[in-house]
């Protein structure tokens, strides 16, 4: 590591017996193409719908874009050797679909691959297994000009990059998750707007939400087709949803919300169905005629492992009449048919992003998916928190967000010890990067970076994830 240094932290670790994780379990690291690679215009690579909303005027904090980001395309080497001396076992990336298949249509691009290969060769010499995304919500701008995810054939061009980078890639990578997150994609990205392409119609997110879903499916038939061995799957961001109280207002509030944020996705890709109180939900926004027969069956085709993303917990209230209370806050129009519902901050510690601090959550989110929906091993794709960093002389203490990590990889632990076969976490992140319509402004990374030098540091939580990593276990409490 450049920047030595004893975190205090360590010493919590020295302190009674190990909460030991079960053998092999995967210690990892994530990040995706857009928010660290930069070489926006390099090697072939054209623009994403990342690319087009960050230099729209007002879409971006401060109208932050990804041109340059952590400059990983060309520090990819060191990077890999920063991951190596915190031990990690495994690094989940993505890649960038414009760089690999400019246009997102056609003939593969030969240097945006040979980036990819060398990145796994890397990964593979030092001993940390690739475990690659296919799509971090870069989707190439001229199938946004043709309609983008709300059309169908979005999913057959999907399909066809996921054969063209297993081409290329499939014999020296194991892991393959097909969508990251696609929520965000359909009802941030189509729904609230707030994310690419910055779209605003309720209908194009349930539409979008599908295609994301009919991709997958059909990408991993592809996939399995051509390489057997792969491990395949997707990731979903879950959030427990909690009624306020136990109001029937409340709880039906918290029903909306959890068919939106986890069963849309959920319920398709592991049972081949939508359920149907979502279905009635959404009836005004959309008459679901874009699912076509045998759509649910390529949807749900099997998978080898499951990723789940955990951040935090909504907690969700009936809509009320005239003035608002002060804790709640109104959800935007990224609940298409539930924009009335409320989210209550009930004022415990939030991260530098306002989400609440809530690492229970993630035994629960965990336990729901194993209890009732799949025996899939699990494994925790992304988990992290932005803190408020300050770098002096030349170190960088981060005790809040090393907590954050601590008590949930506790939660983490105590899943596993009910019964729920999690195999591995993947922290977030690897390092700062550009985060989305936030820019450069939060900070979710391990490892600090200067945007101005590129120099990174270690911060503490890394070097105490360094030592968990090494013990494959914490100190018990
Ligand atoms: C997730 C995204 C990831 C990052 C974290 C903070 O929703 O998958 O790219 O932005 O949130």
């Amino acid at each position: 590591m450049s920047n030595p240094a004893s975190p205090p932290a360590v010493a919590v670790l020295d302190q009674g017996p190990e909460l030991t994780f079960p053998p092999g379990f995967l210690w990892g690291a994530a990040t995706a193409a857009y928010q660290i690679e930069g070489a926006a215009a390099e090697g072939g690579r054209t623009p994403s719908i990342w690319d087009t909303f960050s230099h729209n005027e007002g879409r971006t904090v401060a109208g932050h874009t990804g041109d340059v980001a952590c400059d990983h395309y060309h520090r990819m080497p060191d990077d890999v050797r920063l991951m190596a001396e915190l031990g990690l076992k495994s690094y989940r990336f993505s890649v960038s679909w414009p760089r690999v298949q400019p246009g997102g249509t056609g003939a593969a691009n030969q240097e945006g691959l040979d980036f990819y290969r060398r990145l796994v060769d890397e990964l593979l010499a030092h001993d940390i297994e690739p475990w690659l995304t296919l799509y971090h919500w870069d989707l190439p701008q001229p199938l946004e000009d043709a309609g983008g995810w709300p059309v169908r054939d979005t999913a057959a061009r999907f399909a066809d990059y996921a054969q063209l980078v297993a081409g290329a890639l499939g014999d020296r990578v194991t892991y393959w998750t097909t969508l990251n997150e696609p929520w965000c994609s359909a009802f941030l990205g189509y729904g609230s707007g707030v994310h690419a392409p910055g779209r605003s119609d309720g209908g194009d997110a349930v539409r979008a939400g599908h295609h994301l879903m009919l991709g997958h499916g059909l990408a991993v038939q592809a996939l399995r087709a051509s390489r057997p061995q792969a491990q395949l799957g997707i990731t979903l961001n879950l959030y427990p949803v909690t009624p306020a109280s136990d109001a029937a207002g409340d709880v039906d509030a918290a029903r909306r919300i959890d068919g939106l944020a986890n069963r849309f996705f959920l319920d398709p890709v592991l049972r081949g169905s939508y359920p149907a109180d979502l279905r009635t939900d959404l009836r005004e926004v959309s008459d679901f005629g874009h699912v076509r027969d045998g759509d649910l069956a390529i949807i749900s085709s099997p998978l080898d492992v499951m990723g789940i993303n955990y951040y935090s917990r909504h907690v969700v209230a009936a809509p009320v009449e005239g003035a608002e209370p002060e804790r709640y806050w109104r959800a935007p129009s990224c609940w298409p048919g539930s924009e009335d519902v409320r989210f209550v901050t009930r004022g415990v510690p939030v991260t530098d992003m306002d989400w609440e601090i809530d690492a229970p959550g993630l035994v629960e989110t965990l336990e729901r998916v194993h209890r009732d929906y799949t025996d899939l091993p699990l494994y925790v794709t992304e988990n992290g928190s932005a803190f408020v960093d300050a770098v002096v002389d030349g170190q960088v203490d981060d005790p809040d967000r090393l907590a954050y990590f601590d008590a949930h990889l506790r939660a983490a632990h105590a899943a596993i010890s009910a019964g729920v076969p999690l195999k591995g976490y993947f922290a977030w992140s690897l390092m700062d990067n550009f985060e989305w319509a936030w820019g450069y402004t939060k900070r979710f990374g391990m490892v600090h970076v200067d945007y101005d030098s590129q120099v990174r540091i270690p911060k503490s939580s890394a070097r105490w994830y360094a030592e968990v990593i090494r013990r494959n276990g914490l100190a018990a409490q």
